[in-house]
């Protein structure tokens, strides 16, 4: 429950990006749609996805015969929750999941390692783990859980795995990263004077600042990938409202049957994402933002190189990264 005005506000902000969330996913049901088709020469890494809309996303990429390798916190639970909804004998894509806790630095660098281990080449990476407006809780590594799991950790397996998807890329046929980010990066701000929000934390502070961060690193490793002439190229998404256990901390929860009845179901919310991940139109128009398959309005913030950069050197500077997509560092 919101305490101070500014609480009260971000509250407000919050439900009016939920509002206008769900009159887009109305209004653009229609356009809302990816045609799958089968690259079983494709190596796509996810995180998270043993359940939510990351679960449908998995599915999705194994009917297009990839190889999926899911980075998820209890691998042997993920593997059966997806043996629920594909038949793994019979598919022609292949599943590997490997143990990742987003959140822990140390976690990411081993997922990182093994997978570079498997893969000299990745062809898509999918940062979709996500948690929202949970209580203030600080990592191993000392940071908030929503920057720290919704954003530094895929900031720093984008940097480890960068070299393997610079590596699948070609001309006609970029490699891609998609960020799963969401509608409330609208009202986000990034607290650089404190950056956990220890002074005064508000979750759903937390998380608009954490879906901001990912949208600012959309744009600026979009950016200097473009001007290296890297065939890599980055997205940024919202996936839709959607109903998944993500609002288990939202009072969205108290509405018996509203999220069934008005929210996308985790089918639809994956949509988007593998649309970014693989439709051909998007070829070579990396850095976009989307949301029912077109592009959507972005925080002003993220048209600003100067802001999209600060964030990004603010964040190597905290990981101790000296040149973003050197191995080892
Ligand atoms: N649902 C929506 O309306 C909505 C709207 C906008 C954006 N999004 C974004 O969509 C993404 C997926 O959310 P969802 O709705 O599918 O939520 P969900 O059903 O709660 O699933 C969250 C996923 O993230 C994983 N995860 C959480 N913390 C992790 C960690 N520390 N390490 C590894 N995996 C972790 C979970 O794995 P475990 O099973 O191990 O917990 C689970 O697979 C998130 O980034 C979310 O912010 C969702």
């Amino acid at each position: 429950m919101p305490k101070t005005w500014s609480e009260w506000q971000t509250e407000f902000q919050i439900q009016a990006c939920g509002a206008f969330g769900l009159y887009h996913d109305f209004v653009l049901r229609k356009k809302d749609r990816v045609e799958l088709y089968k690259q079983p020469d494709r190596v796509a890494v996810i995180t998270g996805g043993g359940r939510g809309i990351g679960l449908k996303i998995v599915e999705k990429l194994l009917e297009c015969e990839m190889t999926v390798v899911m980075g998820v916190r209890n691998p042997k639970k993920a593997e059966a929750s997806v043996s629920e909804i594909v038949d793994l004998s019979k598919t022609k894509g292949r599943l590997i999941c490997e143990k990742l806790d987003v959140g822990s630095f140390a976690s990411v660098r081993e997922f990182a390692k093994s997978v570079q281990a498997k893969f000299s080449k990745i062809d898509i990476l999918l940062n979709n783990a996500g948690i929202m407006f949970a209580p203030y809780e600080l990592t191993e590594d000392g940071y908030e859980s929503h920057f720290a799991t919704n954003y530094l950790g895929h900031f720093l397996l984008t940097h480890l795995l960068l070299n393997q998807l610079k590596a699948a890329g070609k001309e006609g046929r970029n490699s891609r990263i998609v960020n799963v980010s969401s509608i409330v990066h609208l009202v986000g701000r990034i607290n650089y004077n404190d950056i956990n929000g220890s002074n005064n934390y508000y979750p759903a502070t937390a998380y608009n600042q954490s879906k901001l961060a990912q949208v600012l690193f959309t744009k600026h490793l979009n950016n200097i990938l473009r001007e290296e002439g890297a065939h890599v190229q980055v997205h940024a998404v919202h996936p839709g409202v959607v109903d998944t256990d993500l609002f288990v901390h939202s009072s969205t929860t108290a509405v018996p049957g509203l999220k069934r009845i008005f929210f996308k179901t985790p089918e639809q919310g994956s949509r988007c994402v593998v649309y970014a991940a693989i439709a051909p139109k998007l070829e070579g128009k990396g850095g976009s933002y989307l949301s029912n398959c077109v592009r959507a309005k972005v925080h002003p913030a993220t048209t600003d190189y100067q802001r999209c950069e600060r964030l990004f050197k603010f964040s190597c500077d905290l990981l101790n990264i000296e040149k973003f997509g050197s191995v080892g560092k």
